[in-house]
């Protein structure tokens, strides 16, 4: 089983690199299910029920969400229909949607958990036992079990691969928009990596207009946040291999598309 997990895609910008390079780099790692974060999709915040299709329609099987989940409000329309959609499962009891999802795709079943760190981020149930819980669950269904933890801190990300080491088949993080190359195979099996990276603005910060941002730094006052649509775009994603019998992690592969990491293809 080999998974390609494409990290958060932010705004327009991030949605044409998915568009144009997720054909590609399906045809160069031939992977059998497709994942991507598509929390940023709807001009950096969120997502709408035409980019979720859109989404599904250029090649993932899954897309996974994060805090800005409910920041539109058609969300609330469409997200307990949406079978291919997951939210982090550690959001109060009886938010809609669901933080597992089952899906099939060419005769296999692949286990789709999202959950949200809290470390710097807003006050949320524990992803720990939320994922401990869904992983144990997933495992009763299917070996290949993915958990996308999105999450401010390193440190809480790295916990969350030991914490479910041997247990999921991978723990990718996501949300801090910037890729780490600590790609790997836990001791127990588990593949790792502590951001895949974002999709988006490759000349902005974190995608949001850098002059804001340094405005911001610089006066500490309120500052407009607006999501470049314009300029130069990177593809940030990760591509991992999983042991048929077991579920588990055989080697993960960092992808970087910019201009100064090429893709030969
Ligand atoms: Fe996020």
């Amino acid at each position: 089983m080999r998974i390609l997990f494409v990290g958060d895609v932010v705004s327009s910008l991030g949605r044409s690199m998915v568009k144009e390079y997720l054909p590609k780099l399906k045809d160069q790692y031939r992977p059998n299910f497709t994942i991507v974060n598509g929390e940023n999709a709807a001009g950096g915040r969120g997502i709408t029920h035409k980019i979720y299709n859109e989404l599904l329609e250029w090649g993932a099987q899954a897309v996974t969400l994060g805090n800005h989940t409910w920041d539109h409000k058609e969300i609330f329309d469409f997200i307990d229909d949406a079978k291919q959609l997951v939210r982090p499962a550690n959001f109060p009891e009886g938010s809609p949607g669901e933080g597992l999802k089952i899906i099939e795709h060419q005769g296999k079943k692949v286990a789709v958990i999202s959950v949200q760190g809290r470390t710097f981020m807003p006050a949320i149930d524990d992803p720990f036992r939320a994922a401990e819980k869904l992983v144990e669950k997933a495992r009763s269904i299917t070996p290949y079990v993915f958990v996308d933890f999105h999450a401010e801190a390193s440190s809480e990300k790295l916990a969350m691969g030991w914490f479910l080491d041997g247990k999921a088949s991978a723990v990718v993080g996501t949300h801090t928009h910037i890729q780490t190359a600590d790609e790997r195979i836990l001791t127990k099996g588990t593949a790792y990596l502590t951001d895949v990276g974002m999709t988006g603005p490759y000349d902005e910060i974190i995608g949001v207009d850098k002059e804001a941002v340094i405005r911001k730094f610089l006066t500490a006052m309120p500052v407009r946040f607006d999501f470049s649509k314009s300029g130069r775009s990177q593809l940030s994603a990760v591509v991992i291999d999983l042991d048929d019998k077991t579920g588990m992690g055989k080697k993960v592969e960092r992808v970087l598309i910019n201009d100064d990491h090429m893709f030969y293809y």
